[in-house]
């Protein structure tokens, strides 16, 4: 169960500050016109989303009508999300600092999972949110998120609440031990050794008791008998099943 994170495949950052933009318009023709469009447009997704009236299919149209390669920016720009802040020093050793996960595996996870409005999505390891408040806009099912730095929640319940989204909810703990209930786990390589190892018990937990799906994104969770590896679309996410054994087998 062990990956190093620094091998994951991370998309170049992408920007719509004022600066990228002068220095696109000295290299690129009429770039900036097409990025001036879609942040005209994510402002108003932004109080679309604020007001309650972008949701669901009308939200996933919307954002998937922004072209593929924009698609993290715009959905920075429409949750309000600017400078993120540095990692709080002394994270534990097996911890992995907070690194976003592409709208691609977050899209991918909601149609292959699937999540719907009746499940319970839970991120453990969730930094500002950002999975958990597009999985709510995309599928209408309440998001938990679970993180261990007090400065990056703090950050994402200020965005949580400026989007008027009271079914996101951020909590402070660490995923090994905090109570924890839900029917879709989603983990973007938050921790590995026995850290990943003792988050996962819990998750078995839960599994005892109701059907659970993981989306792991960036990593892969080996010889875990009790969960059965699906492939999908996106190379980067995997979804786990129960395995037929898993009734039986307690790690
Ligand atoms: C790679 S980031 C993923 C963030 C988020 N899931 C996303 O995709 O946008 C991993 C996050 O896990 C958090 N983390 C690491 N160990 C943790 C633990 N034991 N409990 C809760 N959060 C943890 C880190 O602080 C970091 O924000």
């Amino acid at each position: 169960m062990e990956f190093d994170w620094r091998a994951r495949n991370i998309k170049a950052p992408v920007t719509w500050s004022s600066d990228a933009l002068v220095a696109s318009a000295a290299t690129v023709g009429d770039r900036p016109e097409v990025d001036h469009a879609l942040q005209v447009d994510a402002r108003l997704a932004h109080r679309e989303v604020a007001s309650g009236a972008l949701r669901g299919a009308a939200f996933r149209a919307r954002l998937l009508a922004v072209p593929f390669l924009e698609r993290d920016a715009w959905v920075d720009a429409v949750l309000g999300i600017e400078e993120v802040p540095d990692d709080e020093p002394g994270l534990p050793r097996e911890s992995v600092p907070y690194l976003p996960c592409g709208v691609e595996e977050i899209v991918a996870m909601v149609d292959e999972a699937p999540i719907g409005a009746n499940d319970e999505f839970v991120d453990l390891g969730a930094g500002l949110g950002r999975v958990s408040m597009l999985v709510h806009l995309l599928t209408g099912a309440p998001a938990r998120g679970i993180e261990l730095q007090p400065s990056l929640l703090r950050m994402g319940r200020g965005l949580c609440e400026r989007l008027s989204l009271p079914a996101v909810e951020l909590l402070e703990g660490d995923a090994t031990t905090a109570a924890t209930d839900g029917s879709v786990f989603f983990l973007y390589a938050p921790f590995s050794g026995e850290m990943l190892s003792r988050a996962l018990g819990r998750v078995h937990q839960v599994a005892l008791r109701r059907p659970i799906v993981i989306g792991a994104v960036g990593f892969e969770l080996q010889n875990v008998a009790w969960l059965r590896a699906r492939a999908t679309s996106c190379a980067a996410l995997t979804v786990y099943e129960l395995s037929v054994s898993s009734f039986s087998t307690t790690s």
